[in-house]
């Protein structure tokens, strides 16, 4: 478990927690972006791979690491937190089946049932949990898994798979899932023979994953592609890896500079990560720059009505569509988003409709209607991002904000009313 640190949201806090906002202060300064929520989670798994001690730096202090590092000291694992390095050692790895109340709270714990397969030759695990964004399948990583020797059944809840050993295989994914892509590149990993993974996903958090399975002796070539070859070898060692930047937290804080009207700094980016999210707030009419030290953005009272579609990476990200839908809330005219990767991620629309917005759903597209203001109003963060996009609409809206159902911003955003406070936000944390 990790050992606890300051800061003002902590993992697996209370659900009565509320984030209050009062709006109309242009963030001025500079916030530092977290390590990558998404990049750290393959990661941690990706530990149990082998005997001995990995260190992850630039670990974020979130509630969905803490419930990643639960998960793996039920399995006999040992993790500890320190200075946002995060040591993991999986010598006493002893169980292969998860607690069902853990993989429940978040979709991401089932990127160990790949490492335990590879490693114990058997896994046992209840579905995943997670934002509510739709029905989010696994059909993806059990079919790869299967063709690489694996037996499969689920009964009751419950998957139960099994290999002797894993076999290399040619596996085409019908869809560039992301965690299927990371599940199936740290079983092969040591599976006898060669893997491909055709129409791969392509993400950052990808590339970074193969760079820490290389680093641990992985032979891996083609992340960030969307073929990725993988020869399987028959033993990993520990590695020490600092994980990239948060590119969706980055995201989000420009979509903060952008909406308040302010002027901010954001620093420990990866300016390639963002391109798709600075391409459309340059056609918004917002001010962004690129340099050595991060992206300076500046906000504009005249924000540009948009057309978006979410896409796999390097298409615009789903994970900034609540973000943006929050800015467009009070642009000059109509826009149109779509959401393609996910068939349910709308539910912060009603919640802005109550801060005033005029957004209507037509099928997977939501039509904005740009309003002059938008009035501070009790609210929801109904799912992980859908709670940025309160904060963000909350920063320019009149009055006072309250968010409630908060635990879901604590699974992806460290310190986030530390670091916009320290910008000039008015914005706390409070207990009911
Ligand atoms: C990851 C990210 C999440 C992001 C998403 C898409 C993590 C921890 N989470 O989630 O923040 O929003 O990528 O960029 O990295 N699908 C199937 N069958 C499968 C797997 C997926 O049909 O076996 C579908 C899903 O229902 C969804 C789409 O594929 O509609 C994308 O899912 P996927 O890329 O797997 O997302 P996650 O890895 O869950």
């Amino acid at each position: 478990m990790l050992n606890l640190k300051k800061g003002n949201i902590m993992p697996g806090g209370s659900s009565l927690r509320k984030i209050i906002l009062e709006g109309g202060v242009p963030l001025k300064g500079e916030i530092v972006v977290s390590g990558s929520k998404n990049a750290v989670l393959p990661l941690i798994a990706a530990s149990l791979l082998t005997d001995g001690v990995s260190l992850i730096d630039d670990t974020p202090w979130l509630a969905d690491v803490d419930a990643m590092c639960q998960v793996l000291q039920h399995l006999g694992a040992r993790s500890d937190f320190s200075e946002g390095s995060l040591e993991i050692e999986s010598d006493g790895l002893n169980c292969v089946e998860p607690p069902a109340g853990l993989v429940g709270k978040m979709r991401a714990s089932f990127l160990i049932m790949g490492p335990l397969l590879a490693r114990m030759g058997k896994v046992r695990m209840s579905l995943p949990g997670g934002c509510a964004i739709g029905a989010r399948p696994i059909d993806l990583h059990l079919k790869g898994f299967e063709a690489m020797g694996a037996t499969v059944s689920i009964d009751n809840g419950y998957i139960d798979a099994s290999a002797t050993k894993l076999t290399g295989s040619r596996i085409y994914l019908d869809f560039p899932s992301v965690g299927a892509t990371e599940n199936l590149m740290m079983a092969a990993s040591l599976a006898q023979g060669v893997t491909i993974i055709e129409n791969a996903a392509e993400e950052p958090e990808i590339v970074d994953l193969a760079n820490f399975l290389g680093a641990m002796g992985a032979k891996i070539k083609g992340a960030g592609t969307k073929v990725i070859r993988i020869e399987g070898v028959s033993s990993l060692h520990p590695t020490h890896h600092t994980v990239i930047p948060d590119r969706v937290e980055a995201g989000s804080f420009m979509l903060a500079a952008a909406s308040s009207g302010g002027d901010l700094l954001i620093s420990n980016v990866i300016c390639e990560h963002l391109k798709s999210v600075t391409a459309k707030l340059h056609e918004a009419g917002i001010q962004v720059e690129e340099g050595y030290e991060g992206v300076h953005v500046v906000g504009n009272p005249d924000i540009g009505p948009l057309d978006i579609k979410t896409l796999p990476y390097p298409g615009f990200p789903t994970d900034m569509q609540a973000q943006f839908m929050a800015l467009l809330a009070t642009a000059h005219g109509g826009s149109v988003v779509t959401e393609t990767v996910f068939e349910n991620r709308f539910m912060h629309v009603s919640e802005l409709n109550k801060m005033g917005a005029d957004i209507k759903i037509d099928g997977h597209s939501a039509i904005i209607n740009g309003v002059e203001r938008l009035r501070g109003a009790s609210v929801r963060a109904t799912d992980l991002r859908a709670g940025a996009a309160m904060i963000i609409a909350g920063l320019k809206a009149d009055g006072i904000t309250k968010i409630d159902d908060i635990y879901h911003i604590e699974r992806g955003y460290e310190n986030i009313c530390g670091k916009l406070s320290a910008v000039g936000a008015r914005i706390k944390l409070c207990d009911d």
